[in-house]
């Protein structure tokens, strides 16, 4: 698996596993089982998906089994947005706590604003800048080796860079064809981000695009593999969802063929500003 190295050196896998949704004991130890068989090192939870506890029970029966240990893999988490402000750092230890790990290889602010607040609420900016500052302690510390932010704002972002003593090294947000962000990406780029899609495949809507799937039949190859190489080919790590055996294994086989220029500029073509997802623009 092809890896990235973020702005302090720490080495991620650029094709993680998404795991919004996949929920219960049985359905994450199957499904975690499956992608390490087919060679995905890279996990990514949050603590509002409740499987952090399932996650971590499961890894520490399969690791052994695929003869791996912790050091081998790669454990996101996030902060939840109601831990935001005052209790960021009871929420961190609560995600080591449920995960049963030493330390976790990245961990985001998972919103920028705090849940149950309005997203105008003129709080939301000192709530942010506690919870990243209790992440750079915990950083300090060496329970987190990188931290970030998810659905972050350019805006969000310049805010943080004035505030923070450590640089975040990961942006997480929506990113597929239909949600091109570029100006994000820029900035991203100039600022030695990394940035990570989520919603690759639009929450699945995309794979039936009929342009998507003329691609994908014309290379031989599925509409989700199209998706995630064209993120890839931009730099862009990827972590799509999937509980299904086959789907987790085609996910991941994104290094043996490229898009040609004018198939990227097909894809970048879908732009509509379409989110699948959350839209964080107006959380000031
Ligand atoms: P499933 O878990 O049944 O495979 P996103 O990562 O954009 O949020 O997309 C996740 C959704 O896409 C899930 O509903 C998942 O369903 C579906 N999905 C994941 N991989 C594939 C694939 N290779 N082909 C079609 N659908 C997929």
């Amino acid at each position: 698996m092809q890896s990235v190295k973020l702005n302090n050196g720490v080495e991620m896998p650029l094709v993680g596993l998404g795991t919004f949704k996949v929920r219960g004991y049985e359905v994450v130890h199957q499904t975690l089982d499956s992608a390490l068989g087919h060679g995905y090192r890279s996990f990514d939870t949050a603590g509002v998906y409740q499987n952090e506890a399932d996650i971590g029970r499961a890894l520490k029966e399969l690791l052994p089994k695929h003869g791996l240990s912790r050091h081998d893999i790669f454990i996101t988490s996030k902060l939840a947005p109601r831990d935001h402000g005052p209790e960021a750092e009871a929420g961190c230890l609560r995600s080591l706590e449920a995960l049963d790990c030493e330390y976790l290889d990245l961990y985001l602010i998972h919103w920028p604003g705090k849940q149950g607040w309005k997203s105008e609420d003129p709080r939301n900016p000192e709530c942010r800048q506690q919870s990243w500052e209790a992440m750079e302690s915990l950083y300090r510390h060496g329970k987190f080796r990188a931290i970030g932010v998810s659905n972050y704002t350019v805006g969000h972002l310049q805010e943080l860079l004035t505030q923070c003593q450590v640089k975040p090294a990961v942006l997480q947000v929506e990113y597929h064809p239909r949600l091109v962000q570029s100006e994000l990406l820029a900035f991203c780029s100039e600022s030695g981000f990394h940035l990570q899609a989520y919603s690759s495949l639009g929450t699945g809507c995309l794979v039936t695009e009929p342009k998507v799937k003329g691609l994908a039949d014309s290379l031989g190859k599925t509409p989700a593999q199209v998706l995630l190489r064209w993120a890839l080919q931009q730099g862009i790590g990827v972590i799509p969802k999937s509980t299904n055996p086959e789907r987790i294994a085609q996910n991941a086989r994104l290094f043996d063929f490229r898009l040609a220029e004018e198939d990227m500029e097909l894809l970048s073509g879908l732009h509509s500003d379409t989110r699948y997802c959350w839209d964080p623009r107006a959380v000031v």
